[in-house]
């Protein structure tokens, strides 16, 4: 895909990867839709942005990813605001081991609406010009997390959904692309719900563990996640595959055995 002039949405863009994500995406002459739940820092977020861009080719859109109407609503702003959709990122996501319950909330069933919701905008079968979807899971939507059991889970389950979904969007000529991301450790502030009961639950006697795992995975920064996603959505024989962000092998892509009936190319 080239990407100038193509209308992105980025959810959880306020901070971290999702704003590194949107740094990228302007930089490629993307106009990018912000949908954060901290509206405070959606805000500042923008107001950096329109420091180094065109004001015009940012919106920010406070929006809570597991709320289903809100979602919804805010695809609609978004589409009736820059008159089309070409890329979606369900990046959103948070650490929670104490109340588990919202870990599979917005990491996995809000990803799996955002793609659900970026399809009916996107494909072709709708009239639409096709698209790209990005979803961000973690290294840990393939390996096991000791402490990070619930995350875990929802990150697999991400990957299994991503990949899935990206079978039937090749199989019915969708004329949309949906890919993984999964970044090992990334330098941003989920980085620290390690050190709180809140976020860990009965696990949080073990952030020293999770430290010395730190220590010998490393910590990546933001934008190289963000120089993956443009990589996938510049390569437009990519659908399917799980790219792979790691400090000793840098971007790369998990390999599969090919499955029977498999369309994409991994
Ligand atoms: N940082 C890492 O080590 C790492 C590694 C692998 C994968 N990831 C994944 O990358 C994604 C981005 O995380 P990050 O590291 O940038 O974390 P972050 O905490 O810096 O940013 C996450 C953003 O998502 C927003 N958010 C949380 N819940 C939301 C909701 N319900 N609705 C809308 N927005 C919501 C937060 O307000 C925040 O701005 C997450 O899916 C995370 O699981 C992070």
């Amino acid at each position: 895909m080239h990407l100038k002039d193509k209308v992105a949405l980025v959810t959880g863009a306020a901070q971290g990867i999702g704003k590194a994500f949107a740094q990228a995406l302007l930089e490629k002459g993307c106009k990018v839709a912000l949908l954060d739940l901290n509206a405070e820092l959606g805000k500042e977020s923008k107001d950096a942005f329109d420091n180094q861009f065109d004001a015009q080719r940012t919106i920010f859109i406070p929006c809570d990813v597991s709320n289903e109407e809100k979602l919804k609503d805010a695809f609609k702003k978004v589409d009736i605001h820059f008159g089309k959709l070409d890329i979606v990122v369900n990046n959103a996501g948070v650490n929670n081991e104490k109340n588990w319950e919202i870990t599979i909330q917005i990491n996995l069933i809000s990803v799996i609406r955002g793609t659900y919701i970026g399809l009916e905008y996107m494909k072709t079968q709708n009239g639409r010009n096709g698209g790209v979807i990005v979803n961000v899971a973690s290294l840990a939507g393939l390996m096991p997390a000791a402490f990070q059991p619930v995350y875990c889970a929802s990150k697999h389950g991400v990957v299994g959904f991503t990949r899935s979904v990206a079978m039937v969007a090749a199989i019915a000529n969708y004329g949309v692309r949906i890919n993984t991301i999964c970044p090992a450790f990334v330098n941003t502030s989920i980085l620290q719900s390690i050190e709180k009961e809140e976020n860990m639950g009965p696990y949080v006697g073990y952030k020293e563990e999770i430290k010395d795992m730190m220590k010998f995975y490393g910590v990546l920064d933001p934008t190289l996640i963000a120089k993956g996603l443009i990589q996938i959505l510049e390569d437009d024989s990519l659908n399917g595959t799980v790219m792979k962000i790691t400090t000793n092998q840098g971007i790369h892509f998990h390999d599969y055995n090919p499955v029977p009936f498999q369309t994409e190319k991994q």
